[in-house]
């Protein structure tokens, strides 16, 4: 056994409930207070260039499409982990050797995406269980079986719509994003559907013995409350969104826990919530015992833009004049970094005021003012002009101009359109779930992000005036997301194109009544008008509604305009619109606000084979940064391959291939004396191949 010498920095004393080795494990996804920082030190800048493979455990679980985020536990050597289909699995950390596992969907045939970025866990005495989260439930699973705790909610699971309101019972709610414990409770947020109808994001504490909602923070406030009257009177009865669906950082000394929201749904079009929206797109510190707001901090007003908070906060210690502060970052999507006083939530960046121009969309009215940052510098360019459209081929340039002509292009808030707006960084960054890193010896924050212009354009949902059939019923409510031509974004939101030769007639009716991730359930519309769509995807044929189903639906108001699709932009080649970086790595110094370094992260094999190289690209999952100096991440989408940085220079120190990309965050660990870097490999980003494999490596032993 080896000696291991820990530098623990100040204030970064490891907690962890009921044992645990602290340091040589991984007890909290997203690493202690977010910083996905470890104390490990064996692998470093010197020898990491020896790390090989030691383990590699495959679920075959992956299917078509399918993903796998999970940023894996590891607890006294025992790493804990999901697949693709969301089974939990037990291996031996130094080995891979599956101990146990727990499939909540018994074998059934999986082919929807299911989402889970890891998992929460308490113990006590010899007694520990894990929260996942599963469909519409978190489950608490015994860590020494694998099996449901009985006395735990209902035989061993709650049910994520408790407290929510009878409304919202058949809409969809979903824990992808780990809870945090804080004493006996687990605090959780969630992932709802971004169109109407959605259930509210609302904070809830669960009682880690049996289960019981102990206390609920409502993101949509109630009458009386603070922030209702920045809704609509009766919004909080019918609207959504405005969840935490990210995951949430907990300081345990203070007993706050820190929630990034989302914006409200429907995402893009908010005639029927106007007002500013609170706590929509907040940072918010509650009380973790109570519930009870401490302070929050809006970043956009009346979002539009689908701009979500994307990741949990990083607590962090800023130092200015001979003082230490605790603060809080927050990455954002549009590609600029929020640092807040901890305590105060006062802003510890500058920032100014701007004036945001009006829309042009009917009933659509956005706020006159927002805000941004003005250090440290973006993360990732702000606004599409012409010299940085791309230039890799002639062709390529000359159509994206073409494009570029017709679309409009400004400044962060510039409103969405019916000739489309372009949205730089996109709807999935900037920054994106995975998250930052922070060095508590330097202060050096390490954000992963995109730089991907995507367009939204707005359209009407209208049932026309004719008969209301199957097309016209999915014109008015699937096209947002599954297209006009129903081509779908796969795979985040997947073709309809003979839907019926995959999934069979209940399993579509299924999917459209209830919904799943972020597609809304849509049974208010009545049997009938689902029946049609369904006629509609799987035959073609084009069935209008009797009278009484018509007047179901036309009673109902949806809203009157929709999108026509999530549209990353791209050239005829399916490149990106812009001129490279397409990803990047940064790092940025929260003292100084400046960057140390900024690298292109990622690369086209393609393109990379044609002398292409250093383009960055698309990146998911987040990186750990070790005390052995080195930066271990995966993300890249195309090239596949886990990467290792000197966090002083940005220097690539090593990489591999991975089985599928490393789309997760991986998790650094010891188990007798040696240390371990592990991450899932589960591709499946926009067409990249699925996998569905744990990678382990460390050094050669002696
Ligand atoms: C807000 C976006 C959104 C809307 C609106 C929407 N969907 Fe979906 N749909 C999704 C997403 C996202 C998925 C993938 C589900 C998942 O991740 O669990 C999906 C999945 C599906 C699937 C399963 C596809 C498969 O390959 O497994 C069907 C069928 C479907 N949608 C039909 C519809 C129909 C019909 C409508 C309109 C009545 C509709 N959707 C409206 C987002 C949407």
């Amino acid at each position: 056994m080896k000696l291991q010498i820990l530098f623990l920095c100040a204030g970064a004393v490891l907690t962890v409930a009921a044992g645990g080795n602290r340091n040589a494990d991984w007890p909290i996804v997203g690493g202690y207070h977010g910083t996905h920082y470890s104390p490990l030190n064996q692998i470093n800048c010197n020898n990491v260039k020896q790390l090989e493979r030691v383990w590699q455990f495959d679920s075959n679980d992956q299917f078509e499409g399918s993903e796998m985020q999970c940023n894996p536990l590891v607890l006294d050597g025992v790493v804990y982990a999901t697949t693709p289909r969301l089974r939990v699995v037990a291996l031996d950390g130094a080995t891979g050797k599956l101990i146990w596992d727990f499939d909540a969907h018994r074998g059934e045939k999986i082919t929807q995406k299911l989402r889970n970025r890891g998992m929460a866990w308490w113990g006590a005495g010899d007694e520990r269980r894990l929260f996942v989260g599963i469909d519409q439930y978190i489950y608490a699973l015994s860590t020494k079986t694998g099996k449901p705790v009985e006395s735990f909610g209902d035989h061993g699971r709650i049910d994520l719509h408790v407290g929510l309101g009878d409304e919202f019972k058949d809409l969809t709610v979903q824990a992808t994003s780990p809870g945090v414990v804080y004493k006996d409770l687990l605090i959780q947020g969630t992932l709802v559907a971004e169109d109407l109808p959605a259930a509210p994001g609302h904070i809830r504490a669960f009682d880690v013995h049996t289960g019981q909602m102990r206390w609920i923070f409502h993101t949509i406030p109630l009458p009386g409350e603070y922030g209702y009257n920045t809704w609509p009177k009766d919004g909080y009865k019918k609207l959504g969104g405005a969840n935490s669906w990210a995951g949430l950082t907990l300081d345990e000394k203070r007993g706050i826990v820190f929630a990034p929201t989302g914006s409200a749904s429907f995402d893009f079009y908010g005639a029927n919530r106007l007002g500013d929206n609170l706590f929509a797109n907040c940072l918010l510190a509650l009380d973790a015992a109570t519930g009870k707001r401490i302070w929050h901090f809006k970043l956009v007003k009346h979002d539009i833009w689908d701009r979500d908070l994307p990741a949990a906060p990083t607590l962090v210690q800023l130092h200015k004049n001979g003082k230490t502060i605790d603060a809080v970052a927050q990455i954002t999507k549009y590609g600029w970094v929020w640092i807040f006083d901890e305590k105060t939530g006062k802003p510890l960046v500058h920032y100014r005021k701007i004036k945001a121009p009006p829309s042009d969309v009917d009933g659509e009215v956005t706020a006159k003012e927002q805000i941004l940052p003005t250090e440290p510098p973006p993360y990732a360019r702000q606004e599409v002009t012409p010299d940085i459209l791309t230039n890799r081929t002639p062709a390529a340039h000359a159509a994206v101009l073409a494009q570029y002509q017709k679309l409009r292009v400004g400044p962060q808030f510039t409103p969405p359109s019916f000739q489309g707006t372009v949205i730089f960084p996109g709807f999935d960054g900037g920054g994106e779930w995975g998250g930052a890193a922070w060095d508590p010896e330097t202060g050096v924050l390490y954000v992963n992000s995109n730089e991907m212009a995507w367009i939204l354009r707005i359209i009407p949902r209208s049932l026309g005036t004719g008969a209301i059939t199957g097309s016209t019923l999915y014109r008015q409510n699937c096209s947002g997301c599954h297209r006009p031509d129903l081509q779908g974004s796969p795979p985040e939101f997947p073709s309809l194109v003979n839907i019926g030769s995959r999934l069979n007639r209940d399993q579509i009716t299924a999917m459209i009544q209830h919904g799943g991730g972020r597609m809304p359930g849509f049974g208010r519309l009545g049997d009938g008008a689902v029946r049609v769509i369904v006629d509609f995807l799987m035959t073609g044929k084009d069935v209008p509604l009797d009278g009484a189903e018509h007047m179901k639906v036309t009673n109902l108001s949806p809203l009157k305009y929709g999108i026509d699709g999530y549209n990353r932009w791209l050239d005829p080649d399916g490149y990106p619109a812009v001129a490279p970086p397409w990803g990047t790595l940064n790092a940025i110094d929260l003292n100084t606000k400046k960057f140390v370094w900024k690298e292109p992260f990622g690369e086209y094999p393609k393109l990379a084979a044609q002398g292409m190289t250093k383009t960055g690209s698309e990146n998911y999952g987040g990186s750990i940064l070790t005390a052995g100096g080195v930066l271990f991440i995966g993300a890249t989408n195309y090239d596949r391959k886990f990467h290792a940085f000197d966090k002083k220079t940005g220097d690539l120190l090593w990489e591999t291939t991975l089985p599928a990309a490393g789309n997760a965050t991986p998790a650094v660990y010891e188990v007798n004396g040696r240390e371990y870097v592990l991450i899932g490999a589960g591709g499946g980003k926009w067409g990249a191949p699925s996998g569905g494999s744990y990678v382990a490596f460390a050094l050669r032993e002696k």
